[in-house]
């Protein structure tokens, strides 16, 4: 988690930090800070949102500088546990992104050497180690290497110092990525402050100490000069704007016909590791959303393929026995999660082969895995997931389709229309059974389980109502204690097999006074009967069942946060990007 972002060029460093940071901001807001150099050192740095109250941040003088957006590890949000971080001469700042494990120890060695600390942070640490080796050695680069060397942990870092036209970079399992511009440098988490103004980005690889001026990169990796590709971005500067709607989460739900028809196109041709024709054992691993999406696709394999597959939440994957050989795929759209890359790393060193799915070039993901197939869903910037979830349906439903001898193929490239259909949809009256909510299940059977469970958590994250997602035969094992008027169910109940078993489990969800909302497929005629509230899917298969199922929940859970007024692009103690275990 936190964004950082450093800018060097012609133009006044300050307000393009600010921008910057705002569109960082996914990554963690509960503080911010900037620091330019102009001769000397400014930093203004404050507990809040930048988006918010940037403040005068943006009047900073100087045309280099680095900025930072924070989701607290250590030390609580306060104005001195912003970053940047100076030394103790002010003359070096710092950002940083991670986690350093032995901060504790190497912050006694410095104070023993007379370092004086100014906040609760484990990123001072490393700006008083840089001070000692530039002291010794004068050489910005050299410094940084020789602190980082001391680290332990993950660190995106980025050093400015008032006597250096350098700014230095460091990565080590935290994204970083350079933008080329014209006479001007970016360096930021990730390509979304850089996209107004190049689309040529170098990603930083582990290990990597970049020195960049605004006409110049120069990359070191083990005190060697290396080349680092520089590849051209697809994302548009539109992409990353709400194009007037009220947030960027339900620009997001709107974009998602588009998303799914393009990640269909765009994996039409993707070739599959061997390890799907030869049946090997399959294991997904993921967490929240994509784990949801890994558990779709679970019953999907196992129903439309007959393929077994195991799936652990990747935080737990090293808990139990890890596969011996087989595929394993780790679903993650932003490719930073830290959970699902220590367990990808564990799937390798026990030789499985592994697969990533993700929506961003050049994640960290992309280059641990053996194989990436990417998601089209392009920038996601509301902190819940929804387009990145639908793409990832639609590279798991593709993946089905290979399987199954593309014998789906139609379906999918058709299926983007019932999901335009779906939100044309007018909720209102499940809205307002849910505003007053004490609590809300979401029920569902076989492939809808998972979709229950990612609508209850979109309705948790941001409208902050308690919701649960259940298998709808598990209710009656305990949580039926909670039912009453104010706990509605909201359940899916679709054509098949399991159709029958939930129309009983609905009565009985009545039976104990739930209001309960129905979803299920256009022109059912039991349903609008038995509950109170129908909503009638369009879908005459399980892939657009399901789609059109995800997208209704979203809307709900969208809907019922905006007449509660919640700050729904920015949910409260959440970030987008979960960078540590
Ligand atoms: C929920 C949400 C999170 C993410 C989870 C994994 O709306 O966005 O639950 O799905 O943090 O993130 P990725 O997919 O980036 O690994």
């Amino acid at each position: 988690m936190c964004g950082i972002i450093g800018y060097t060029g012609k133009k006044n460093a300050a307000p393009i930090l600010v921008e910057g940071l705002k569109k960082l901001e996914y990554r963690g807001y509960d503080s911010f800070g900037i620091a330019t150099a102009d001769g000397a050192i400014s930093v203004i740095k404050k507990e809040g949102r930048i988006s918010n109250h940037a403040g005068n941040a943006g009047t900073l003088k100087g045309t280099r500088g680095i900025g930072h957006t924070r989701w607290a590890t250590h030390g609580i949000p306060n104005d001195k546990n912003a970053h940047p971080h100076t030394d103790c001469t002010n003359r070096i700042a710092l950002v940083h992104n991670g986690i350093i494990e032995n901060y504790a120890e190497l912050k006694r060695e410095l104070i023993k050497r007379g370092h004086v600390f100014r906040s609760d942070t484990d990123t001072e640490a490393i700006v008083h180690l840089v001070e000692e080796e530039y002291a010794k050695q004068h050489d910005l680069p050299e410094a940084v290497r020789a602190a980082v060397s001391r680290l332990k942990g993950s660190y995106a870092l980025l050093v400015l110092a008032s006597d250096e036209e350098t700014i230095v970079a460091a990565r080590m399992a935290s994204p970083l990525v350079l933008g080329i511009g014209d006479a001007e440098t970016f360096i930021a988490s990730d390509i979304t402050p850089m996209l107004e103004y190049t689309e040529r980005v170098i990603f930083l690889d582990d290990g990597d100490i970049a020195a960049v001026t605004r006409d110049d990169v120069s990359i070191y990796h083990n005190c060697e000069r290396v080349e680092r590709p520089v590849e051209l971005i697809d994302w548009s500067v539109e992409d990353g704007k709400k194009g007037g709607f009220a947030h960027y989460m339900v620009k997001e739900i709107y974009e998602q016909p588009q998303v799914f028809y393009n990640t269909i196109r765009g994996t039409d041709d993707a070739s599959l590791p061997d390890y799907y024709r030869m049946k090997d054992p399959i294991t997904i691993v993921a967490c929240g959303s994509s784990y949801h999406a890994g558990m779709v696709f679970k019953y999907l394999l196992e129903e439309c393929c007959q393929v077994p597959a195991r799936l652990d939440y990747a935080s737990e994957f090293r808990y139990y026995p890890s596969p011996a050989s087989g595929l394993v795929i780790g679903i993650t759209q932003s490719g930073e999660t830290a959970d699902t890359l220590v367990a990808l790393r564990l799937a390798k060193a026990h030789n499985c082969h592994t697969l990533a799915i993700t929506n961003v070039l050049g994640s960290t993901v992309t280059r641990l895995a053996d194989t990436t197939f990417y998601m089209r869903a392009g920038p996601e910037i509301s902190v819940a997931a929804t387009k990145s979830f639908i793409a990832q349906l639609a590279v798991l439903m593709q993946i089905i389709n290979k399987f199954c001898g593309n014998n789906h193929s139609d379906t999918l490239l058709d299926a983007h229309t019932a999901i335009e259909e779906v939100l044309l949809m007018d909720i209102s009256e499940t809205v307002a059974l849910c505003e007053n909510a004490r609590s809300i299940f979401y029920v569902g059977r076989g492939p809808f389980y998972p979709v229950a469970l990612e609508g209850a958590l979109k309705m948790k994250e941001i409208s902050y109502i308690h919701a649960e997602g259940y298998a709808a035969g598990e209710l009656k094992h305990g949580p039926f204690a909670l039912l009453s008027d104010k706990t509605p169910v909201i359940a899916l109940c679709m054509p098949g097999e399991t159709y029958d078993v939930m129309i009983s489990n609905i009565k009985e969800m009545k039976a104990r006074g739930s209001p309960v909302i129905a979803i299920g497929r256009n022109g059912d005629t039991n349903l609008p009967e038995i509950c109170d509230v129908f909503i009638p899917l369009p879908g005459a298969n399980i892939f657009t069942q399901i789609l059109t199922a995800t997208v209704v929940l979203q809307l709900i859970a969208y809907h019922t946060a905006e007449t509660l007024g919640r700050d729904i692009d920015r949910p409260r103690n959440l970030a987008k990007s979960v960078t540590v275990e």
